[in-house]
């Protein structure tokens, strides 16, 4: 195991066993936290229960299809918990995701499911999201014109994710990583970007959206109390 996957082992696994039951059907994250959710949904579906898993990426259905998972599409069933990674967790439970490049697919899970359980280790909680630049997935043929939009009228400094071998979502689309600087109102700034013709989706997640929050430190796993919001 890599250095920290002991904490994200139990962050998953905790997720997992807190919040699936026999018969639910589970959004399945993106990214190396996720992982051990997955795997422990594939633990207990090999021990027997019956669960159906909604992947929110090619390389989540891969390893589902490894574990034995039974998969459904996105649509085909309603979702009663998603479990996922984040980059960033404000202290508004508002979220960057997508360092993965898995946003646009874990977004629309996450606004699926009736609830959404967010995975992570103490260093990904902040008080304001914005270190972490926001990803933005592009429709590839607009990304100069959305790029200009973007330094221009909202003043991030920019990175293609790839540089010379462009990064391809599972989407076929570009991503753009966008440093704002910390960010006051994540849900003001991804409705501007996405009023940006060519964006597709960015990696903030509002505030609503999670239900939950599970951090694995190393003294142990707690769930965070809902901050309450004005
Ligand atoms: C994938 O696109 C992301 O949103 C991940 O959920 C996020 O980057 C967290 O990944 P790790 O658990 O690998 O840090």
């Amino acid at each position: 195991m890599a250095v920290g996957d002991d904490l994200k082992r139990a962050a998953g696994f905790a997720a997992v066993d807190r919040y699936v039951r026999a018969g639910t059907c589970i959004g399945l994250g993106t990214g190396t936290t996720a992982h051990w959710a997955i795997v422990r949904v594939g633990e207990r579906v090999a021990a027997g229960e019956e669960i159906v898993a909604v992947p929110t990426s090619e390389a989540t259905a891969a390893l589902c299809r490894e574990l034995r998972i039974p998969l459904a599409a996105f649509g085909a069933r309603a979702i009663d918990v998603a479990i996922d990674g984040a980059d960033e967790v404000a202290a508004d439970w508002s979220l960057t995701k997508g360092g993965g490049g898995a946003m646009f697919r874990e977004k629309a899970v996450a606004l699926a499911a009736r609830t959404f359980v967010v995975i992570v280790t103490p260093e990904k909680l902040v008080d304001r999201l914005g270190a972490f630049p926001t990803p933005v997935e592009v429709v590839p043929y607009a990304l100069p014109y959305v790029e200009r939009e973007i330094a221009t009228h909202l003043g991030a400094t920019i990175a293609r994710r790839g540089g010379e071998t462009p990064y391809v979502t599972d989407n076929g689309n570009a991503l753009l990583d966008c440093a704002f600087g910390l960010i006051a109102d994540p849900v003001g700034l991804d409705r501007a970007l996405r009023d940006i013709h060519g964006v597709v989706a960015t990696g903030l997640f509002a505030s609503s959206l999670t239900a939950a929050v599970i951090v694995a430190a190393p003294d142990g796993v707690r769930e965070l109390q809902k901050p309450e919001l004005d």
